[in-house]
Formats: C-alpha cells, sequence, structure tokens
C-alpha cells in the first residue's frame, strides 16, 4: 500500500477500506507517512469528507493509537465535558473542579489552541509550572485522589490525535466534521469517561457557523459514543461572539477563577452551569437541573470547587498562589492599547472568528506546529451584542508585547463589531439544549 495512492483514492471522492485507513494512521504515528502526505490527505477529506464506516475506523484507529484508560478501579462516576471549540470558551477550567466538587471525577483531555479558537492545554500551561503532560499511572493516582486531572494528549495516549492536531491546526484543515468528530471521540473513548457531554458551539467564531452543520456535528459524535457504551449528550451553545470577557490564555484563567470565587461574567457562568448540570444529571449525581443547580451553588458558597481548582494546580506542579493572587503570579503582557467604538449607536454584530486571529496574531495561538506560545497576551471584551454604545467607548483592552504584531491584530480587531443605529436582540446562549 502506498499513501500517495490512498490520498488519490479521497481526493476523487472515493471510500477508503479500515485496512486503508489504518494504514494511514499507523504509518504516521510510526513515522512512515510524512506530514506533507497527511496534510494532502486531510485536504482531501476536508472536501471529500467520510462515510459513516470510513469515521468509526478512523476514531477507533485514533482511540487505539496508544493506552486506553481503564478507569474501573476508580470508584464513582467518571463524567467529563469537551467544546468543538471557540473563542472566549474556557469552560472546562471551572467547569472540571465545579463537577468535581459535586462529586464526579472529571478525567478530562484536553487540546490545545487549534485554529482561531483557545486550547484548555494552553490555557492551563499559562501557569508557571502546570504540566499537563501526565503519565497514565499520574493521571489515574491524580483522579482518585482529587477527583480531576487535566491533561493532553502524549507519545503514549492517542499520540494519532497529538500529531493529527497540530498539523490540522497549521494547515487549514479544522473545519470538517469527520476529523473534528474523530479527534474529539478518540480522546474522550480513550480516557475512560462513562458519561459524555459534548458543547458544539455555533456562530462566527466557531468551526461550525451554521446551527444546522452543528446539529449534524453533534449528532454524528453522539452517535460514535453511544455506540462504543458511553452516555452522551451534546448541547448547541452561541459563539456569535467571544464567551466572557477574557480572551487569551492567562486572561482566560483568571477570569475562569473569578468565576469559581463567585463571580464572573453572567453568559459564561450560564453556559459553565447548564453543561456541569448536564454532566451532574447524565451521571445521576443531580436528580434533575434544580438539584444539580443546588448543588452547584453550594460548591461555589462554600469554597469546595475553588479549592478542587486549587488542589489539581499543585498536584499538576502549578504555582496555586495564582488562586489568591491571580494578577501576581500570571504572566501579563506589558504593553496595553484600548479599541474604541468610532461612532454611536448599538453594537450588532461581532466576527468573532477576527478576535480569535486577533488573539493569535499576537501570540495566543500558534502558526507554525514549533510557534511558542506567548501566554500573557489577549484581550478583555468591554462590549456584547445589544448595547447601546457612545462614541470613543471601550470595546477592546488589548494586551501586546510586539508592536508588529498588534498592528496586524489592530486591523483584524477594529473590523471584527459592527455599530448600527438598530438595536440588535442578545444571541440566545443555549441554541439548542439537547441533540
Ligand atoms: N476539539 C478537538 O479536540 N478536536 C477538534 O478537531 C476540534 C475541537
Amino acid at each position: 500500500m502506498r499513501a500517495v495512492d490512498l490520498i488519490r483514492i479521497k481526493r476523487e471522492g472515493g471510500k477508503l477500506s479500515s485496512e486503508e485507513i489504518e494504514f494511514l494512521i499507523d504509518g504516521y504515528v510510526a513515522g512512515r507517512i510524512p506530514d506533507y502526505q497527511v496534510a494532502a490527505w486531510l485536504m482531501a477529506v476536508y472536501y471529500k469528507g467520510m462515510n459513516a464506516a470510513e469515521l468509526a475506523t478512523l476514531t477507533q484507529s485514533m482511540m487505539n493509537s496508544g493506552d486506553v484508560y481503564d478507569l474501573a478501579d476508580i470508584p464513582g462516576v467518571k463524567a467529563d465535558k469537551h467544546s468543538t471549540g471557540g473563542v472566549g470558551d474556557k469552560v472546562s477550567l471551572m467547569l472540571a473542579p465545579l463537577a468535581a466538587a459535586c462529586g464526579a471525577y472529571v478525567p478530562m483531555i484536553s487540546g490545545r489552541g487549534l485554529g482561531h479558537t483557545g486550547g484548555t492545554l494552553d490555557k492551563l500551561e499559562a501557569i508557571p509550572g502546570f504540566s499537563t503532560n501526565l503519565s497514565a499511572a499520574r493521571f489515574k493516582r491524580q483522579l482518585k485522589k482529587v477527583g480531576l486531572a487535566m491533561g493532553g494528549q502524549t507519545e503514549k495516549f492517542v499520540p494519532a490525535d497529538r500529531k493529527l492536531y497540530s498539523l490540522r491546526d497549521v494547515t487549514c484543515t479544522v473545519e470538517s466534521i469527520p476529523l473534528i468528530s474523530a479527534s474529539i471521540m478518540s480522546k474522550k473513548l480513550a480516557e475512560g469517561c462513562d458519561v459524555l457531554v459534548l458543547d458544539v458551539k455555533t456562530g462566527s467564531g466557531a468551526f461550525m457557523r451554521k446551527q444546522a452543520d452543528a446539529e449534524t456535528l453533534a449528532r454524528t459524535m453522539v452517535a460514535i459514543g453511544r455506540k462504543m457504551g458511553r452516555k452522551v449528550s451534546a448541547m448547541i451553545t452561541d459563539m456569535s461572539q467571544p464567551l466572557g470577557c477574557a480572551v487569551g490564555n492567562a486572561n482566560e484563567v483568571v477570569e475562569s477563577i473569578e468565576v469559581l470565587k463567585g463571580g464572573g461574567p453572567a453568559d459564561l457562568v450560564a453556559v459553565t452551569r447548564a453543561l456541569t448540570a448536564r454532566m451532574l444529571v447524565l451521571g445521576k449525581l443531580a436528580k434533575n437541573d434544580k438539584d444539580a443547580g443546588a448543588q452547584m451553588d453550594k460548591a461555589i458558597a462554600s469554597g469546595a470547587a475553588l479549592e478542587k481548582f486549587r488542589e489539581m494546580v499543585e498536584t499538576q506542579g502549578g504555582d496555586a498562589r495564582c488562586v489568591d493572587h491571580p494578577e501576581k503570579i500570571l504572566p501579563q503582557a506589558k504593553k496595553k492599547k484600548v479599541i474604541t467604538a468610532p461612532r454611536p449607536g448599538y453594537l450588532t454584530e461581532f466576527n468573532t472568528l477576527n478576535v480569535g486571529l486577533g488573539a493569535c496574531v499576537m501570540g495566543a495561538g500558534r502558526a507554525v506546529v514549533a510557534d511558542k506560545i506567548d501566554p500573557g497576551v489577549g484581550l478583555w471584551v468591554r462590549a456584547r451584542v445589544g448595547d447601546k454604545i457612545t462614541k470613543g467607548q471601550p470595546i477592546y483592552e488589548v494586551y501586546y508585547n510586539d508592536a508588529k504584531r498588534f498592528a496586524s491584530a489592530k486591523t483584524l480587531l477594529e473590523d471584527s463589531f459592527k455599530i448600527s443605529s438598530k438595536r440588535a436582540r442578545a444571541p440566545r446562549l443555549i441554541r439548542k439544549s439537547e441533540v
């Protein structure tokens, strides 16, 4: 078998057999098939798609490319959540400790920034010393002791997704239903959770801009998970504007800590609570949403959720003083500029993709695999869709280190919101509560 022939078959819209898909994935992980051929194959899949049988084989080959965790010796419900990605989407940082404080075990395997969207691993690594590279033994030990562990793909754990994820990030092959489904579900099936809640984003900052596509993606992933015997539920949530105010890795940790202390922006709090409640109800840790809400209120008010976050940071080698003094411990870019409204009116729309790209070009994301993240850069969004705006009102506070990069970001950010004389309605946060 030759990779070049399999690229041609897919380029022409043909179907690949299980053996052919396994040949590609195994060969890529083992280093026998180079990045450039896999990049070409990914682009062919992007354009031509995959049928259900191809997708099932791709997901399973990726899942089986490394260890598959067996968490049966951990008593209790192993529940997790995964988002398809957005701008300012820091939900995992709050949801995991909150769910753990309510009695769930959260074995969370996440990703890095992808395309214009931020990634949980990059956000957590903004905390000095924090390690997301956990061995299987360390991951399981921590999960048992703390109730949550937050790690990433490694050379031994879903290495296929580790390599494909980085390659897709820099080859514009992210926005594909089969590639996203296989990437997410291979990690989630390999980590061993029994309950999985999928947060499928839609809107200008999501990979699925149209709600119908988001629903197709949700149904595709739910079907894969259920076939593998997991309890899976998906929610479609809004990504037509950044979620919360903070965008950029350290900023997003700061805002997550605010939420765990009982504050934070209303939209971020609402989405986090809805997803956490779904995990608790699906895992039978709460009778219904009301019961889940009461448990979450208690976990926040008592400080139990914040303490879970602190314990997780400490156990993963991070500087836990960031919980009490985020401004002193977390990196902060040196320079600040404010982007303001050029005219009065109502904020009617964000081009959220541009907001994410703006953060990326300043260093919050990668353009090539070897790029280093600058954890302190980013922005705070100071207006929401539906707000009445005065001329000169701040829309973004931007934090950056490099003037040239800021100049590129400024162009994107200035072109990322619309002000009109007619008021627009604030978007519905939960677009569809169950798929
Ligand atoms: N999250 C993932 O893990 N993979 C994707 O492809 C998109 C979002």
